[in-house]
């Protein structure tokens, strides 16, 4: 292949082209990117009385435990408590036990905040909080005391002087046996939390938020997703529910098999997206429910005529985020909870994946917010969420699409936006994936070709894909890879971005995909001679521009078998010397060896790679350059 780069730029890249789209899936949330220790905090979204209200918790030495709503909870919000019991015949500590979410990193040097609410009709001794090994070895203690008649929050540090040797370490509360025979002592929210990214209260994991930044995403599209919909309309995401104290709200049934503790709420994702220089896509709720992913055809639409209240909500939750923190009711709310300024908030995108049900979204539901919110604020950008072919009024200028299929579909449609008509209506690809291998079934399960993490030929077809998203950024605005974390002990969707414990994480190909196309976006899209097409593959590629750091990018994916070599000829530009390419490849050569279908996993976390070298250009305006088979390469070109 000879390959020109002009210097000629076709049109500007935005920045909104990389990111992610975010809800509360396989414990991305609470227990993933929330930086909670301790699951079933506060007994959210449980019925008092069974055994599954306990979820998480555990008795020690014979203490009896139960969640309970007949005593008053700590807020009208949350009206459960944790009934422990102590039997008349006890000796030694006894109490309870948090096993955390599958396991506690304990870290020596981090401080812990923790922090619980209790009472007791005649108890008042001491008690005694824990970071301590499954094993029965205490890796940081506190006493605590003062329990009476009344709920009081009691508050702990722990700085642990050693590290766990694993994350086989649970949080424990006791009390001495003698003291306590007999006594009922209630127990409510309790709360765990690490160092958190930045340092923000109620904040992200570390090591999570670290490498989603990592990326530079430029948008954030939140909160889902099926987790926006809701179960039902009273159990969809309600933006109100999940502001102020924690003891103040009140967590959720959610979408996805778990309770949402709302923790991480409408606040902690507008500043995670600012943290991360993102762009927030807000999806508001539109007036539908689903049962849940595997029941498409159970939803529930809210009728026309009882719309408005829920419309109602949306500009409530609007003002909230945006309005001024002195003349509007919602941003005065919004200064009362610490944030003066409005949010820079411009995409808002209507419902999610109405294209399941298109008639009455174009029949009513998306006139009705959009014009409802338009009329309060013109200039927010709406995004609509059929597909193009479903007519809307007004006529929607930007519309999500999703995809999750194989890496044959990516390559295939490498070039599909190359045709779209620039008629002013612009695409987010609000979620794809490369997740599975079966034509036929792309969201099986694993022995039908469901991935089970991302492999490296998925991430090449989703990098093949991307050349394209790129090259056609004037209708691609934005894209978001969807779902983006897993917890490995319990999920409900693979293939994700980044997997882990609560020990350990792990970067998967796509993540390093979205790395080396985001951090090496350009400003400019470039021309090339020829232009990547169907004649050209497997090797699909688009070229950029930096205008602010004269550096030509060169993005490449080579989704065949065999290595490609090309000669890159830079038309137009100054002197250049150097040049340094990242790659993503297979360290073992041959598609036999299965090499091709590798994944990064917890126990295989760097499987595959990206490999950076650096290399001077023989002649200014040229170079050879050797795709490896399978492979996605990002090269850089000091332009001036
Ligand atoms: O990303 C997982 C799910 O896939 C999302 O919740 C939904 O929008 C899509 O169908």
């Amino acid at each position: 292949l000879i390959l020109n780069i002009s210097a000629t730029a076709t049109h500007p890249i935005p920045s909104t082209l990389y990111g992610y789209m975010w809800e509360d899936i396989s414990h991305s949330g609470d227990g993933g990117l929330y930086a909670e220790l301790l699951q079933n905090r506060a007994f959210q979204g449980v019925i008092p009385g069974t055994q599954n209200a306990l979820n998480a918790w555990q008795p020690f030495n014979g203490a009896r435990l139960s969640v309970t709503s007949k005593t008053a909870g700590i807020s009208a919000s949350l009206p459960n408590s944790l009934e422990v019991q102590i039997p008349k015949v006890v000796s030694g500590p006894i109490g309870f036990e948090n096993t955390g979410f599958w396991g506690i990193k304990v870290q020596s040097g981090w401080t812990y905040n923790g922090s619980f609410y209790a009472k007791a009709a005649s108890f008042s001794g001491t008690m005694t909080v824990s970071l301590k090994s499954t094993g029965g070895t205490i890796l940081a203690t506190k006493e605590i005391s003062g329990i009476s008649k009344k709920w009081k929050k009691f508050t702990f540090e722990f700085q642990p002087s050693a590290s766990a040797e694993n994350e086989q370490n649970v949080f424990s509360v006791v009390v001495d046996g003698k003291a306590a025979a007999g006594q009922t002592i209630f127990f409510g929210m309790f709360s765990l939390f690490p160092p958190t990214f930045r340092g923000r209260e109620n904040g992200m994991r570390i090591d999570l938020a670290e490498a989603l930044a990592a990326t530079q995403p430029g948008v954030w599209r939140f909160p889902g997703g099926n987790n926006l919909e809701g179960l039902s309309f009273d159990t969809r995401w309600k933006w109100n529910e999940t502001i102020g104290r924690l003891e103040d709200r009140p967590g959720r049934v959610a979408d996805w098999g778990y309770p949402n503790t709302d923790g991480l709420g409408l606040l902690e994702y507008l500043n995670w997206a600012e943290d991360l220089g993102a762009e927030p896509i807000l999806g508001v709720w539109d007036g539908i429910s689903t049962a849940n992913y595997s029941e498409l055809d159970t939803w529930t639409i809210v009728p026309e005529a009882d719309l408005q209240p829920y419309i109602d909500d949306v500009l409530n939750e609007l003002e909230f985020i945006v309005g001024d923190a002195k003349t509007t009711e919602g941003g005065k709310r919004r200064a009362s909870l610490g944030r003066t300024e409005p949010y820079a908030l411009k995409y808002i995108e209507i419902g999610n994946e109405d294209m399941f049900q298109p008639d009455s979204y174009a029949g009513y539901r998306w006139n009705a917010f959009v014009t409802a919110i338009g009329a309060k604020y013109p200039n927010f950008e709406f995004l609509a969420t059929t597909l193009p072919s479903t007519a809307l009024t007004p006529a929607y200028q930007r519309i999500d699409f999703h995809m999750y299929s194989t890496p044959t579909w990516f390559t295939a449609n490498a070039f599909m936006f190359d045709a779209y008509p620039r008629n002013g209506t612009q695409w987010f690809v609000g979620e794809y994936a490369v997740t599975s291998t079966n034509e036929t079934n792309t969201l099986g399960d694993l022995p039908s070709g469901r991935l089970a993490n991302p492999t490296l030929q998925g991430a090449v077809a989703e990098a093949a894909f991307m050349t394209g998203m790129e090259r056609n950024s004037d209708v691609v605005f934005a894209s978001a890879y969807a779902p983006s974390l897993q917890h490995i002990r319990s999920y409900q969707w693979t293939p994700d971005i980044i997997t882990y414990d609560a020990m350990n994480m792990v970067k998967s190909t796509s993540y390093y995909v979205q790395q080396m196309f985001s951090l090496n976006k350009g400003t400019h899209v470039l021309s090339t001679t020829p232009v990547a097409s169907n004649d050209t593959a497997p090797l699909f590629w688009v070229a950029s521009y930096n205008n602010d750091t004269d550096v030509v990018s060169l993005k490449v994916s080579n989704a065949g078998t065999q290595d490609l070599v090309a000669n890159i000829f830079l038309d137009g530009f100054s002197a250049t010397k150097f040049a340094s390419a990242v790659s993503l490849s297979s360290p073992v050569l041959s598609p036999i060896s299965g090499q091709f279908s590798a994944s990064n996993t917890l126990e295989e976390p760097e499987q595959i790679i990206p490999v950076s070298t650096a290399f001077a250009l023989p002649f200014s305006d040229r170079f050879n350059y050797t795709f490896r088979a399978m492979s996605v390469t990002v090269i850089s070109v000091q332009a001036a």
